[in-house]
């Protein structure tokens, strides 16, 4: 938990046309993991990419040894969890409200050499998780809804993340805690403070004005403040 706050940029804000050469500026700017959304237009309303994109990322973390952290929110993710692990995910997480059997995609993943993960949507009642905490290796906090880069947070997602924390002590778990969803410079500090120990950033990192290396080292800045590093 005295860890820094690790900085997770999602690639979804990038220039897809330009994406092995973002994503290595973002990796040279100091970030932790990248972060890849994966959509199905049944999950969410949005159709994004799938494991081709992640192999041809894999070069790029494997050199730097930047994880792939693969977030999955399709339906029936059962049936792709190992293409996308042998495309290259690292970590690998699956919607609580999409998995029927949790559990076993748990294993599954687990089974086939990547670290799993739990993501949970907003409206979602965190005991849902209680069972397969000591399980998972992450746990996502979704602070949208998801499907679309560039939403605002959800001011309750901070309560939900430090009362996820306590879970996680109290089962013994070791998962670490990933928020997603309108992380910016300003909340950054009082996200990590409520207890998150990855920020996922899509447009507060790809979009805008400033260079990719400028948007990380700002919320470097803003993460200092918080007493973590
Ligand atoms: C939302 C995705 C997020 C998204 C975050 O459905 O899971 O990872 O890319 O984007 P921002 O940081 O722009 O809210
Ligand atoms: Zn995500």
């Amino acid at each position: 938990m005295n860890q820094p706050t690790q900085i997770a940029p999602s690639i979804l804000s990038a220039d897809f046309a330009q994406l092995g050469t973002q994503v290595s500026e973002a990796i040279a700017a100091g970030a932790d993991l990248i972060h890849v959304d994966v959509m199905d237009g049944h999950f969410v309303p949005n159709i994004t990419i799938g494991p081709l994109v992640v192999n041809a990322l894999r070069p790029i973390s494997q050199e730097t040894g930047i994880p792939l952290d693969v977030h999955l929110m399709i339906e029936n993710p059962e049936l792709y969890l190992e293409d996308f692990v042998k495309a290259g995910a690292d970590i690998l997480s699956v919607h609580v409200e999409a998995a029927v059997h949790l559990h076993r995609a748990i294993q599954v993943i687990r089974d086939l050499g990547a670290k799993p993960g739990v993501a949970i949507n907003p409206a979602t009642p965190l005991v849902m998780l209680e069972a397969i905490l000591p399980l998972v290796d992450q746990v996502i906090i979704m602070s949208v809804n998801p499907g679309f880069g560039g939403q605002s947070y959800i001011p309750a997602s901070n309560e939900r993340i430090s009362r996820l924390q306590q879970m996680i002590a109290r089962v013994g778990g070791t998962a670490v805690i990933e928020v997603d969803g309108g992380v910016k410079t300003h909340n950054a500090a009082a996200i990590a403070a409520a207890g998150a120990d990855i920020l996922v950033a899509g447009s507060a990192i790809f979009g805008g004005e400033k260079s990719i290396a400028q948007n990380v080292a700002d919320f470097r800045d803003a993460l200092a403040v918080d007493g973590k590093q």
